[in-house]
């Protein structure tokens, strides 16, 4: 290594694994709860939250944000659960804002309850948001989140721009022969609201065990619909870590279409992201079968020279990608909800 190299290292603090990957992106559950109950994340009924001691406190998660940010990492995507039903969001989020070294801030919400959070979370210093919506009709909504709240998912997108928590985008997890007939209506809707529609492949994270290799819609399926209706055009100057392959429209259009393939295209090989569970447990992969414990540690006084080092080992053994298409794949025994998208 060069001289230069080890004075740029030096200033920029790197998190690196065994297959080379550095990893600027954090991902934070700050909630297990959950005020939907969308079937491929959690069950439907027999959910038990986490008592409130177990969980971080938005101290803590300050705390641990700080030592991730001074090994590097440079994004940070607040989930849960419903992120929006953790007490103290508006608090924490203004904190982590103020972190030198965080360059963007992000925010994942089912957008139930944003109507009441989106002036102050602007104001907190929130860069972005990201609703989850599933469905443009209101009973397939129903199904699929089993909660009424189509309405309100709408209204939530219409307060993620007026507050500027732009680029707006929104999730779409694709599940066959439930929500699959409304890919094309979803790219009317992109271009007409000029959001980021992303579609993901449904994957087995769900609460009821009940994925099916059938019941995923391949990413490469919804990119060849829309592109049938609407030609498309890669964004110029994507980067290889990010989940989606965005496009936009050749002609022009506002909007633009995300394909997020991590079952049948997995993007592992590029992946820059760890997630810190709501009990504090950081996963180096969505589908981890270990974890490792932060909490305990910090709350038996650790420095944060000792939660930074168990943080450098725990990510030296990321795992190289998730083994989902693997005749001997183990699901993670915790679901989406848990861990945190
Ligand atoms: N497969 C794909 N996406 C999922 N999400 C939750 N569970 C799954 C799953 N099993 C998505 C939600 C949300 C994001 C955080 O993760 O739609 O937008
Ligand atoms: Fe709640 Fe999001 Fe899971 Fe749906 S996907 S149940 S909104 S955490």
């Amino acid at each position: 290594m060069t001289d230069a190299r080890v004075t740029v290292e030096c200033l920029r603090p790197t998190l690196r694994d065994a297959h080379g990957r550095v990893i600027r992106d954090l991902r934070i559950s700050i909630t297990d709860r959950c005020n939907f109950r969308c079937a491929y994340c959690m069950p439907e009924t027999g959910v038990t939250w986490k008592a409130a001691s177990e969980l971080l406190a938005i101290d803590e998660i300050l705390a641990l944000a700080r030592v991730f940010v001074s090994l590097g990492i440079e994004r940070i995507r607040l989930t849960g659960g419903e992120a929006l039903l953790r007490d103290g969001v508006v608090a924490l989020t203004a904190q982590l804002s103020k972190l030198p070294g965080v360059k963007d801030l992000a925010l994942t919400t089912n957008g139930y309850r944003l109507e009441g959070y989106a002036a102050a979370l602007a104001e907190a210093g929130l860069n972005r948001i990201t609703i989850s919506l599933d469905s443009l009709k209101d009973d397939t909504f129903y199904q699929m989140t089993r909660v009424r709240g189509l309405d309100r998912a709408l209204r939530a997108i219409e307060l993620a721009r007026r507050y500027k928590l732009a680029p707006a985008r929104v999730n779409c997890v694709l599940i066959r022969g439930v929500n699959d007939d409304e890919i094309e209506a979803f790219a009317d809707f992109a271009r007409a609201w000029d959001v980021s529609v992303r579609f993901i492949e449904y994957m087995p994270l769900d609460g009821p065990g009940e994925w099916r290799r059938e019941m995923v819609v391949p990413g490469r399926e919804a990119y060849a619909r829309v592109q049938a209706r609407y030609p498309l055009a890669p964004v110029a100057g994507q980067s290889p870590s990010e989940t989606a392959r965005r496009y936009r429209f050749a002609d022009g259009a506002p909007g633009e279409i995300g394909i997020i393939a991590p079952v049948t295209e997995p993007f592992c090989g590029a992946c820059s992201r760890i997630r810190l569970t709501a009990d504090g447990k950081l996963r180096t992969c969505l589908f981890s079968i270990v974890e490792y414990d932060l909490r305990d540690a910090l709350r038996a006084g650790a420095s944060p020279g000792e939660l930074a080092d168990r943080i450098t080992a725990a990510v030296a053994k990321k795992e190289a990608g998730h083994r989902i298409n693997e005749p001997d794949f183990i699901p993670p025994s915790r679901t989406m909800s848990c861990i945190g998208g």
